[in-house]
């Protein structure tokens, strides 16, 4: 079947050192500014200085304290924030949580009812307040696409929006604002984006020979960062994986092909219920996901070996790299590694799941309850 797809990212990229200066070109000293931000680290770092000097003579407040995976909790007093003082730009400076956050304080802040309506469903932003992002993560691409996921404490919630209201009008790519992520963090970056292209690519055959070598140049690029993971100090290092985590998640390679996206909605729920990293979440349950749907997935599989890996004709040893990959920078693909991991998984995240809608999941559809529980038994090893 030919490719039919609508496809349209209003982003504006500014890669590279020193681009942080580049946002006052969307701004004016008429606008009202919230700068959100994260628990701190970007005072640590010098982003915050480059911000507040990149903001000088310009009319802005501050709202810091957004956690990884945001919380309604603390997003809606920044909604008030920004309702009482009449914001009318949102400057996210962080990672994913802080970007995703913002995307919500942006819709949220122009809409009458209770937000938590675009992440139950129940209505979509109609509009939203313009924001701009200056990232300092790369995993989630959310600097660039239209998601946000966004977590509710008081019923272990987390779920996810999307809507072309709130992609930024700009994203700052600075490789050097990487250079005080941890391990954990640029290694939970690469996995992250290697899901996210497996999500769009690891699914059916399809005809776009474009679709395919764009996927699997990005999974090549990572495959090779996390064999080069002794350089992942190195500026180049650091420059491909913010460029390749990017591209994994702005929508072109997802456009007009079947998506999968199984991993991520039951990784969620183990993130909501036990607070792993969100792409720790991920590792533990991706490749038992392969496992079980090995017949499936079995031509794309057979496909990514041999472009990717360099396998031929045995799909399980497919999935084996995939976890050494994750292994080797350092996370692991078995969830009963993770101390605050009970024997109660299967209890939660299986009714979670089914009040969530996620019964029928996976590109063609068919990983039920059964198949979630079948997949996360076998993650805990
Ligand atoms: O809070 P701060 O001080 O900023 O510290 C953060 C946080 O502790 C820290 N950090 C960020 N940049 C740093 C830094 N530390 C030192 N130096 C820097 N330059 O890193 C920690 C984790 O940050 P976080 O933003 O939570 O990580 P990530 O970017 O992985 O975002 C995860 C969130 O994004 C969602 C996830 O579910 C999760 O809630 N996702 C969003 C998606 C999207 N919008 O498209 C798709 C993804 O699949 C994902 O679901
Ligand atoms: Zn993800």
């Amino acid at each position: 079947m030919s490719l039919i797809y609508d496809y349209s990212n209003p982003t504006a990229i500014h890669f590279g050192k020193g681009q942080i200066a580049s946002i006052i070109k969307y701004l004016s000293k008429d606008n009202k500014i919230l700068l959100v931000y994260g628990g701190g680290s970007i005072k640590k770092n010098g982003v915050y200085d480059e911000v507040l000097s990149a903001l000088e003579g310009y009319d802005y407040l501050e709202f810091s304290g957004v956690e990884s995976n945001p919380t309604y909790e603390t997003l809606s007093k920044a909604v008030e924030l920004a309702k009482s003082e009449k914001v009318d730009f949102i400057l996210a400076v962080g990672g994913g949580s802080v970007i995703d956050g913002s995307k919500y304080i942006a819709a949220a802040s122009v809409y009458d009812g209770d937000a938590w309506d675009f992440l139950e469903g129940i209505s979509a932003p109609e509009k939203a307040l313009p924001l701009g992002a200056i990232l300092t993560l790369p995993a989630t691409g959310s600097e660039s696409n239209m998601n946000a996921v966004v977590s509710k404490k008081a019923t272990n919630e987390k779920r996810f929006f999307g809507s072309p209201y709130v992609y930024p009008k700009f994203a700052v790519l600075d490789p050097i604002v990487m250079a005080t992520l941890s391990d954990r963090q640029l290694a939970n970056g690469l996995v992250d984006a290697f899901v996210h292209t497996c999500e769009q690519y690891l699914t059916c055959p399809n005809t776009s020979l474009l679709h395919d070598g764009y996927s699997e140049t990005i999974l090549k690029g990572l495959f090779a960062l996390a064999k080069d993971w002794e350089n992942r100090k190195d500026i180049i290092w650091q420059e491909n994986l913010m460029l390749l985590a990017n591209q994994a998640l702005n929508g072109f390679i997802g456009s007009g092909v079947v998506q999968d996206w199984a991993t991520h909605m039951i990784g969620h729920e183990l993130t909501a219920f036990y607070g792993v990293d969100h792409a720790q979440s991920l590792a533990v349950v991706q490749p038992q996901l392969l496992r079980v749907m090995i017949e499936e997935k079995s031509e794309k599989l057979a496909q990514m070996g041999e472009n990717v890996f360099g396998i031929k004709d045995d799909n399980e040893a497919v999935i084996v790299a995939i976890e050494e990959m994750y292994q080797s920078i350092g996370v692991t693909t078995n969830l009963n590694d993770y101390e605050r991991v009970d024997d109660k998984v299967i209890e939660k995240v299986i009714p979670s799941l089914k009040a969530h809608g996620m019964t029928a999941i996976g590109e063609n559809q068919n990983i039920t309850l059964e198949v979630s529980e079948k997949i996360l038994r076998m993650a805990m090893k």
